[in-house]
């Protein structure tokens, strides 16, 4: 369980800095590339806790993966895709950990095999509801059986058929194992979206070859080919990970960052929209088309920020990054409010409300909503005792409010950040940032 402490930031953050890759594309290259018929090289590919866990549940899958580890946060793999139907059954459950995403996406693909499976993970993902996908692919035809609607989910074989559904929450997880299991299915499989959920999974399919079609709010899988192109990929960098060093860099005054190859897919960057709109000083440089995915580099510059608020699209297209945005809106000034976002209950954790437990103990203003949040700024605030209560995203939050407190802070059960973000402490402190690991070796 190691803990991170970090120091008032004595000098602004300055550097060049690249985050790892992007982690909604690395579990996806796994699973898609297992079922490819061919070989997939996929470049940049995230080493985290979440996307290893899928990569071990797939080997377990009998795909055979080789990885080059170049870095800690850069691996490069070359996958044996089996074809649609050549997944072999595992021989014990298979354990996806903290990832939601893995469990999600894989129970729609497996929810097609010829051989049952339980997927299953740590007690933190039996917490989180599997209903969402569960029943939509009942729907279709799947037999999975969940108590309570949790993990663990067993999976028994049958035939499927495509369906016509309307998701009551845009979620880019309910979306992807509904496509996935429409692969299986007879007839085409039509999802309608209330709102731009992320849309890798559509890009990936149409670059195997899949033909899906994008008709308004709805998204309709078509024609299944017998064959599915293997990919040939490099992962452009997360920008759920790069909200993190950009928000520091916008809080420590006279900080001046890059953050080279950062993914621009506007379905994700609705955090650069609402800090934009909050006078924070950022410029996207060298656009350009990485893996099938617009990125860029980012400029970021300390910035004085006013307040903002959010809701509809926006939300969703940065659920990711509001525990970040809400430390940026400690330092906004005026009331900044966050509504339409209830689905933050159900993330790894109840962001809104351990959030705001957390925040608090450093004097942040911060109110809980049924669908959101309010925070008033600006607040000078204090170092203190936290915890990431086992959630990387609250974690990295927390470490980026420690830099700009009073004194210092120590953030328990820290060593979450790798979920997403391996390296994360390293990548900070290259910066400058006076953060590092005490007590347990890291
Ligand atoms: C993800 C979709 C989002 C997001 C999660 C990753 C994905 O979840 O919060 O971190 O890779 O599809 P929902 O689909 O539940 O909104």
């Amino acid at each position: 369980m190691p803990t991170l402490q970090i120091l008032p930031q004595p000098t602004p953050l300055r550097g060049t800095i690249s985050v790892p890759g992007d982690k909604s594309i690395s579990h996806r290259a796994i699973m898609f590339g297992a079922i490819a018929n061919g070989v997939s090289h996929i470049r940049k590919w995230l080493p985290a806790g979440d996307t290893l866990a899928t990569l071990n549940a797939f080997r377990q899958l009998g795909v055979q993966i080789e990885v080059v580890e170049h870095s800690p946060q850069d691996w490069e793999l070359t996958i044996h895709g089996r074809g649609l139907h050549g997944l072999l059954p595992p021989e014990k459950p298979l354990n996806f950990v903290n990832a939601g995403t893995g469990i999600r996406l894989a129970a729609g693909l497996l929810a097609g095999q010829a051989f049952p499976v339980t997927l299953d993970g740590s007690e933190q993902l039996r917490k989180r509801p599997m209903n969402r996908i569960a029943e939509p692919l009942r729907h279709m035809g799947a037999q999975i059986a969940a108590e309570n609607g949790r993990a663990p989910l067993h999976i028994t074989p049958t035939p499927l058929q495509g369906i016509s559904y309307t998701m009551s929450v845009a979620s880019a997880q309910v979306k992807s194992a509904l496509l996935l299991a429409g692969l299986y299915a007879t007839g085409s499989t039509r999802i309608y979206q209330p709102g731009p959920a992320r849309d890798h999974t559509e890009r990936m399919l149409m670059a195997m070859g899949v033909e899906i079609e994008q008709d308004g709010d709805w998204v309709v899988l078509h024609r299944i080919p017998d064959h599915l192109e293997p990919l040939d990929l490099t992962v452009p960098g997360d920008p759920s990970s790069a909200a993190f060093p950009l928000v520091a860099a916008l809080l420590v005054p006279h900080s001046d960052i890059l953050i080279e190859n950062v993914g621009l897919n506007d379905t994700r960057t609705g955090i650069f929209d609402l800090l934009r709109q909050m006078g924070g000083d950022f410029e996207f440089l060298n656009e350009r088309v990485t893996g099938g995915e617009p990125a860029g580099d980012v400029r970021v510059r300390g910035s004085e920020l006013n307040a903002a608020e959010a809701s509809g699209t926006l939300v969703v297209r940065a659920i990711d990054e509001f525990p970040v945005w809400a430390v940026a809106t400690s330092q906004a000034n005026g009331l900044s409010m966050v509504r339409e976002a209830a689905e933050l209950r159900v993330k790894e954790v109840d962001r809104i409300s351990m959030l705001a437990a957390e925040l608090r103990r450093m004097g942040v203003q911060m109110a809980e909503l049924p669908d959101g949040f309010t925070v008033t700024g600006p607040t000078r605030l204090q170092g203190a005792a936290v915890d990431s209560h086992d959630d990387h995203r609250l974690g990295m939050s927390l470490a980026v409010a420690g830099l700009i407190a009073n004194s210092p802070t120590l953030i328990h059960d820290a060593g979450c950040v790798a979920d997403s973000f391996p390296g994360f402490v390293e990548t900070m402190q290259s910066l400058g940032a006076q953060m590092g690991w005490v007590g347990t070796s890291h």
